[in-house]
């Protein structure tokens, strides 16, 4: 078949090359002219492990194009995705105006009968508005799909060739059967792809992101707890984890959650509901509990030091989480902004996020090393904020000598609590009481 995925950011990209490998023909539409001229060079802007390998082998081999042109990327396709960003509006609603304009332009390019699918993460009634807009702007008939991408930045690949599920909320057989064609090659009986009607295809999204983040904050709110009275959540979580009913994944708590879905996805979800006159006060709480959350490291740098001025704070991992260099809503900032709030020094490292943290921080007084020891040098404490395998087992006796003090503050919960502090370092947990 003939695609077109117009936005070409995490979910478009991956989706476009995707696509391509299963050996479809793909173009990749972005209205960011200098993204288009790095793909087009070979280069990819950003970082998603496995994936800059098969952009340019099917680049290569002719599957996969880029350009900023709509009529050049819509003409003769069969199937249209639609993956450009809802970033949250003023009030916490998703900002449709991207995926509208894109809809726009898409209607004045079409050249005949294509299935429009929307994979950006949008409000109940979406679609609706996309086939309004579409219409205004063709003669040619069409049907609109909604199929919400669930891929994780750091597994996306994997995540898009093997799916849990394909979820694809139609209104037409016609649209139907394009559908089932194209996700074939990428199911199987036990990861179906799962049709419903546009509107439950389109929450299904959000209530995902919803029930993730929720599980997040109720493991924060539960380490507290256990912070409090003496117990250790590691031993709650796989005490509970064990339980079929609940299972272990999404029970780590940690420094709160971040990036460009679950606290734009959550207050959405609230907007949405507000909107028709229902409080979704668990919500509200889940929100409440990971703001406190991120808070997390610098209230106990604080209970430790007394002030913080003057400190010197090494971070290791800025990303929202390992394997990606994104750093929306990464709980590194709210950390970060902490420590220079209470007037502390930062050096900070992260393998692969430093670029896009160096424009973040830019002016800002963050120092940003190329490796980890060096951000360790002359700290008062060391703050683990994201996981990453390189971070698991430190040269102890190596960041005992940089440091000022031996203080490690780990929101991760990936240090072994009884080797380090035998090692000589005082150490901080999230939830984490016992040695054991
Ligand atoms: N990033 C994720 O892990 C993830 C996972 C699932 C779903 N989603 C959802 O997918 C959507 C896209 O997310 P993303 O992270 O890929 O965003 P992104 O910001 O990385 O990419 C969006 C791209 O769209 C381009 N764009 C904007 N307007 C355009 C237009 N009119 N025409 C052509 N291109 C345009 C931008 O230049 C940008 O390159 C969002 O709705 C998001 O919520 C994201």
């Amino acid at each position: 078949m003939k695609i077109a995925v117009v936005g070409t950011g995490y979910v478009g990209l991956v989706t476009g090359t995707c696509f391509a490998e299963s050996g479809h023909e793909v173009r990749c539409l972005d209205v960011d002219q200098r993204k288009i001229e790095l793909l087009r060079s070979g280069g990819i802007p950003i970082y998603e492990p496995g994936l800059e390998e098969l952009v340019r082998r099917n680049a290569k081999e002719k599957r996969l194009s880029f350009t900023t042109s709509y009529p050049e990327a819509i003409a003769g396709a069969d199937v249209v995705f639609i993956a450009v960003g809802t970033p949250p509006g003023e009030t916490g609603e998703a900002d449709l105006s991207y995926v509208l304009g894109a809809a726009r332009d898409i209607g004045r390019s079409l050249t005949g009968y294509a299935v429009v699918v929307n994979k950006s993460t949008v409000p109940v009634g979406s679609a609706d508005k996309v086939a309004e807009v579409v219409r205004s702007a063709t003669r040619h008939p069409f049907d609109v799909v909604s199929n919400p991408e669930f891929l994780k930045e750091g597994a996306a690949i994997d995540d898009f060739m093997r799916p849990d599920r394909v979820v694809v909320g139609v209104a037409s057989e016609r649209a139907r059967a394009v559908m089932q064609e194209l996700y074939a090659p990428f199911v199987r009986a036990e990861q179906p792809v799962l049709f419903m009607d546009l509107r439950s295809a389109e929450l299904t999204k959000y209530a995902a992101n919803a029930m993730l983040a929720t599980r997040i904050s109720f493991m924060n709110e539960m380490a507290t707890l256990c912070e409090r009275l003496g117990a250790d959540v590691d031993h709650v979580r796989r005490g509970i984890g064990s339980d079929r009913r609940i299972g272990h994944p999404f029970l780590f708590p940690g420094v709160g959650f971040g990036g460009s879905c679950f606290p734009k996805d959550v207050r959405a979800v609230m907007t949405m509901a507000r909107q028709i006159g229902l409080d979704f006060d668990l919500l509200r709480s889940v929100e409440r509990v990971n703001e406190r959350q991120k808070r997390w490291l610098v209230e106990k740098a604080t209970k430790h030091f007394g002030s913080l001025a003057g400190k010197t704070f090494g971070v290791w991992g800025l990303a929202f989480k390992p394997k990606t260099d994104d750093m929306r809503e990464a709980p590194a900032v709210s950390v970060i902004e902490g420590l220079l709030g209470n007037g502390a020094r930062v050096k900070a490292h992260d393998p692969v996020a430093a670029e896009v943290a160096s424009k973040l921080f830019h002016g800002r007084g963050v120092e940003l090393t190329s490796e980890p020891y060096a951000a360790a040098e002359g700290a008062d404490a060391l703050l683990l904020v994201t996981e990453w395998n390189e971070f698991r087992n430190p040269d102890l006796a190596r960041l005992k000598a940089a440091m000022r003090q031996p203080v490690l503050i780990d929101g991760r919960n990936v240090w072994d609590a009884a080797k380090v502090r035998a090692a000589g370092f005082t150490y901080y947990g999230v939830g984490r009481n016992s040695a054991v």
